[in-house]
């Protein structure tokens, strides 16, 4: 049987059908609430279920604190209702024509940014039309049914053309094929398949509180893609890109943004590296590149922040931005990359 589900504050309404997890029926429902992994390992679909009864499933007990937990706070891409459910969770205004469509690509090129960083363009299927905002993401759908998200590397469509920005996971099957490695290498004219757009992570454009850009290694694929949105919108509002890696070359698209502090007015680039050896002759910033906006903004509290990367970097700026430096929950956006590694781990 169906339950219906109330989304406090705005009371929307929408059903969820035996099996489906409260976002799923939410998204389908045309009601986006903040989501990125849709497996239960980065917590941006947290809400609060204020009545009613559901299965948590594992995640929440994994992920999120006994405070938080005792106070009804669940991970809704996991819940499943076992009665009509209230709920309190953010809702994200996404424009009206974004939908989410399934279609094959075909590969047209591959170019590395980096000894473990390739750019991937895809060209889509001209009679198909492909709309997203900045930020979000896509899954390639592999032979096996296994998925695999990178987010786009652009602003827009250029020519039905697309960008990604993918690591080299040492040992990841997608990944390799990128790569070059093992058998089936991927290579230019390749056909895959992919669905998107997805994710929530994009500007919110009522929003004209100052940025702070947080990413690590390739979470700056969606910052490029939201910068070059702002720089298509003449957007001018003040952003700091704070991008961390570990050696220089995993800052591998420093010309990109050493560019925008010339093009945006309110722009400023801060790179940040966390293992910079005597021999890289790195005079710029050191250490956890999160630590680096909390010494520089020690007040986040009239901010909003986009943090993109891998998950414990992620995670640990939500704890410290939101508990040490005043930044309001809500205004914490993120992308936590997840690899088919962190899932195994997650599964085991
Ligand atoms: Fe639910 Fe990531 S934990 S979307």
């Amino acid at each position: 049987m169906s339950f219906k589900v109330t989304v406090l504050p705005a009371g929307r309404e929408f059903l969820v059908e035996p099996g489906q997890t409260v976002l799923d029926a939410a998204l389908a429902a045309g009601i986006v609430l903040p989501y990125s992994c849709r497996n239960g390992t980065c917590s941006t679909c947290q809400g609060r279920v204020v009545s009613g009864e559901y299965d948590a499933g594992q995640a929440p007990a994994r992920i999120l604190d006994a405070a938080d937990l005792a106070q009804g706070h669940t991970l809704l891409c996991q819940a499943r209702p076992n009665s009509d459910l209230l709920i309190e969770a953010r809702e994200v205004r996404m424009a009206d024509d974004i939908v989410v469509r399934k279609m094959p690509v075909r590969v047209l090129s591959l170019d590395p940014l980096a000894p473990d960083v390739m750019e991937i363009s895809l060209q889509l299927p001209s009679a198909e039309a492909f709309r997203f905002q900045p930020g979000q993401y896509l899954e390639f759908i592999l032979k096996d049914g296994s998925r695999r998200s990178y987010s786009m590397a652009c602003g827009q469509l250029e020519d039905h053309r697309l960008r990604l920005h993918v690591r080299h996971m040492p040992g990841g099957l997608f990944t390799s094929r990128v790569f070059g490695v093992g058998a089936e290498p991927l290579k230019p004219r390749d056909i895959l398949r992919i669905e998107g757009p997805l994710g929530s992570f994009f500007l919110d454009p009522d929003d004209s509180r100052p940025i702070v850009f947080l990413a690590s290694g390739t979470g700056f694929a969606p910052i490029q893609a939201m910068v070059e949105g702002m720089l298509a919108r003449g957007d001018t509002r003040p952003a700091t890109l704070y991008w961390g890696g570990r050696r220089p070359a995993d800052l591998y698209r420093q010309d990109l943004a050493l560019g925008w502090q010339d093009r945006l007015p309110g722009f400023r680039y801060v790179p940040v590296l966390s293992e910079a050896a005597p021999d890289d002759g790195w005079e710029g910033r050191t250490g956890w590149v999160h630590l680096a906006v909390m010494a520089d903004l020690p007040d986040l509290s009239g901010h909003q922040v986009y943090a993109c990367g891998n998950p414990a970097m992620v995670e640990a700026a939500r704890r410290d931005f939101i508990e040490q430096c005043g930044l309001a929950p809500e205004a914490f956006h993120a992308d936590a990359f997840t690899s088919a590694a962190d899932l195994a781990r997650v599964d085991a």
